[in-house]
């Protein structure tokens, strides 16, 4: 019972402690440029997305001590923290994950950054890496 169609990396996420700083760096390095730049205060995150020349990076900041990526960033220090896989219908491969016997953090798809649905799965399932799947509903 596989996927139809291979997943599309969409982008691959990093914990930063200074975003600004990050930008900085990779644009001069990688020659990026920032596509996006949010605070979602609730979630306690900054974010940034980088354009390379394929797969997109997001660069993600601590807003607060309390935040999942605070966290993160307190446990294991800046560095790889997601990989996000872009998916043509979001609810059909969170049934088909569970069906498979994946562990899914989101139940339900939530809105994330450009019009997108988002769901996080537990890296435990995915050898290890937290993963994130996106749907973009608005193309
Ligand atoms: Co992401």
């Amino acid at each position: 019972m596989s996927s139809s169609t291979p997943w599309t990396v969409d982008h691959i996420g990093i914990a930063v402690p200074d975003i600004d700083a990050a930008i900085a760096l990779y644009a001069s390095t990688a020659g990026t440029a920032v596509t996006l730049r949010e605070k979602l205060v609730d979630r306690g995150v900054e974010l940034a997305f980088l354009n390379t020349g394929g797969t997109k990076l997001e660069l993600l900041m601590p807003l607060k001590d309390d935040s999942a990526i605070a966290r993160f960033l307190a446990k294991r220090g800046p560095g790889l923290h997601h990989v996000c896989y872009k998916v043509d219908d979001i609810r059909a491969e969170m049934a088909r994950l569970e069906r498979l016997g994946a562990k899914l953090i989101d139940t339900t798809p939530r809105p994330g950054a450009s019009g997108t649905l988002i769901a996080f799965l537990e890296p435990s399932s995915f050898s290890g890496v937290l993963t994130e799947l996106c749907e973009y509903t608005d193309s």
